[in-house]
């Protein structure tokens, strides 16, 4: 396999973040190709997919084309697959997952397209070696993943493996925590780039506070795991990726913040929690803590950004207790943040509309499977606030 050879580059993302997967893309200077849902195409080598997996903070995978090919049955498919120089790629004493997702009329479940590409590749290794890599579900080595549709499949290399919004620092989670690309999606969404304010109450495990960090210091994502897909690959070459590392490192910003990450959450422990990720992440220098009721937050002067994640409870009779919240968040953004924007990402319509302040713009997030919005709040100084319109 040619390393710095241009192919398509499939990458994955959750649902609601494919638009901020494609600003990240173009920042980093990649043409844009393609999308389908929960995914962006764009062209480069083996080498930009390693720098992907070190930039990218919305992201799940970075899949790396091999091949793509007319396929109307799995006998078809095992002779592609197998046609492939895979002892070029994968050693033998490596380890192999195959992931797959197929929507074709001639079969029903993905567990045999997998299994027929995993013979595929280690029947074609053993034959060119005498040995043949393991194989099972881990996604910490080596992974290949299969798309088919209808008549047609694609071979991708998993360069990422594990998912990339598993950054490693959540070493102490905490309740509902929002997953990391997630909370990098919503952060980019405010606009953030470190040059403002930024006030976090309840902010649980801190994912919200630490992504902000990250990106007001340019750090990358990917700086903070040391294991990825690409590393597992015959072709893997360790003096590239140190190059890629700190050719991107270089652009960190180190002198401290010129403003503020202010984090609080009623519950001591969700403090100690976020405290203990920060400094994991790197970035506890950056971010004041403090324990306190969401309206006791300090506000700095000025301009800034607010955002909030209130629960938004699924379980019966916690919503009136929620919606008494949810009024106190609406008049702690109207009186304590006035000048400010504010954002509230909640999963339940009826608990934003007793916010009483009417939102200039919703933006569609899923956090797991549940539907969010993203609301965005103009909090006008003085007369220019909005009132409550009896809609959020
Ligand atoms: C949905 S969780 C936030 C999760 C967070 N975004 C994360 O990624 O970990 C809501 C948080 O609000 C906090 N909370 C609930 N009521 C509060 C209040 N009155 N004042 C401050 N924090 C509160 C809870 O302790 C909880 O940590």
């Amino acid at each position: 396999m040619d390393i710095k050879e241009r192919k398509n580059i499939l990458v994955t993302c959750g649902p609601g973040l494919k638009e901020y997967l494609q600003a990240e893309l173009e920042g980093l200077g990649f043409e844009i190709v393609g999308s389908h849902v929960g995914s962006v195409v764009t062209r480069g080598s083996f080498i930009d997919c390693m720098k992907l997996n070190f930039c990218l903070r919305t992201a799940y995978n970075v899949l790396y084309l091999l091949k793509e090919f007319r396929c109307g049955s799995s006998e078809s498919l095992y002779k592609h697959i197998n046609k492939l120089p895979w002892e070029n790629i994968i050693a033998p004493e490596e380890y192999l997952c195959v992931l797959s997702r197929v929507d074709t009329w001639s079969i029903n479940n993905s567990m045999y397209p997998s299994l027929k590409v995993k013979d595929a590749i280690v029947d074609r290794i053993y034959k060119k070696t005498g040995s043949r890599p393991d194989s099972g579900p881990d996604r910490n080595k080596v992974v290949v993943n299969l798309f088919w549709k209808d008549h047609r499949a694609w071979i991708y290399l998993n360069t990422s493996g594990v998912k990339l919004s598993d950054r490693n620092y959540r070493k102490m989670p905490h309740k509902a925590p929002l997953r990391e690309s997630l909370a990098a999606g919503i952060i980019m969404a405010t606009g953030y780039d470190g040059s403002q304010d930024i006030v976090l109450p309840m902010c649980g495990s801190g994912t919200l506070a630490i992504e902000s960090a990250l990106i007001a210091m340019n750090k990358p994502a990917g700086s903070l795991r040391s294991n990825f897909g690409f590393k597992h690959v015959k072709v893997f070459d360790e003096r590239i990726w140190r190059e890629i590392r700190n050719s991107v490192r270089k652009t960190i910003r180190r002198d401290g913040l010129q403003k503020r990450i202010i984090a609080t959450d009623i519950d001591e422990q969700a403090i100690e929690a976020a405290r203990q990720n920060a400094r994991t992440a790197g970035v506890e220098h950056l971010i004041e803590f403090d324990v306190c009721d969401f309206a006791d937050t300090e506000v700095p002067e000025g301009e800034g950004i607010v955002v909030m994640n209130p629960e938004y409870g699924l379980r019966l009779g916690e919503l009136e207790q929620l919606e008494k919240e949810y009024k106190r968040i609406g008049d702690f953004l109207k009186k304590k943040c006035a000048g400010y924007t504010g954002y509230l990402l909640t999963g339940n319509k009826l608990l934003s509309a007793k916010v009483g302040l009417k939102s200039s713009r919703r933006m569609l997030f899923y956090n797991g499977n549940i539907e969010c919005r993203l609301l965005k709040y103009e909090l006008y100084e003085g007369t220019r606030q909005l009132r409550n319109s009896g809609k959020d």
